[in-house]
């Protein structure tokens, strides 16, 4: 079975997708984290972003692995590296390639063959999965999502002003519902899920009862 999560940025998709798939006995895959492993290996091989050939083919080149939560790179555990303000202010110019994005989309096939999968990302439900089981478009509002973005740099330290938060967010939104091609959209069956006011454990609950109803 497949079951996929898509949408916006900071709309809890990742810590609900993982809970999901651990409850379930499902595999689970961060299809965020692939774009952001290409734009941290392009970064480190000084690959000029204007350059979209060379870009493409340092995609098509690269050996990405996801293995027990984890992403490597050319066999180089790259999990934590990938979530800097450098990677994430970058990702959009590799996410808008139409041959990136079918690479990337392959591999995420190929690793789903065979197996119950929760994935999670934008495009997963209307591009890369046009026939999973059960779709969930997972979002928020902007303002609850930006005090919950806030709360987690918090807690790793990173004391960010609200508005810069929104800001960056709002700039994330625009760029992923903007994409020529697998844009941050529900598709046509997904089920909507909107979290505001619901605590943590009330989406978990709401998004295995969106699947056990599919199943
Ligand atoms: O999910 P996460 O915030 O880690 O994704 C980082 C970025 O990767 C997104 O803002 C988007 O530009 C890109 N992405 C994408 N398609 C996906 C997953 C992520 O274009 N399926």
């Amino acid at each position: 079975m497949i079951v996929t999560i898509d949408g916006p940025a900071g709309a809890g998709k990742s810590s609900i997708a993982r809970q999901v798939a651990d409850r379930l006995g499902f595999e689970f895959l961060d299809t965020g984290a692939m774009y952001r492993a290409v734009t941290l290996g392009a970064i480190w091989n000084n690959i000029d972003f204007q350059d979209v050939d060379a870009l493409v083919a340092y995609v098509r080149s690269v050996n990405l692995k996801w293995h027990k939560n984890r992403i490597s790179l050319n066999d180089t555990d790259v999990t934590n590296e990938i979530r800097t303000p450098t990677v994430t202010g970058a990702i959009h110019v590799l996410a808008d390639l139409a041959e990136v994005r079918a690479q990337l989309s392959q591999q995420q096939r190929r690793i789903a063959e065979g197996r119950d999968i929760v994935t999670e990302g934008r495009d997963q439900g209307t591009e890369v999965f046009p026939d999973a089981e059960c779709k969930i478009f997972l979002t928020a509002s902007p303002q609850e999502r930006a005090v919950r973005r806030q709360q987690q740099l918090a807690a790793a330290g990173r004391n960010v002003p609200i508005e810069d938060v929104i800001v960056s967010q709002n700039r994330r939104d625009e760029e992923d519902r903007s994409r020529p091609i697998g844009s941050l959209r529900p598709a046509d069956d997904a089920v909507l899920l909107h979290s505001d006011g619901m605590t943590p454990d009330e989406v978990l609950q709401k998004a295995l009862d969106i699947i056990a109803a599919a199943a």
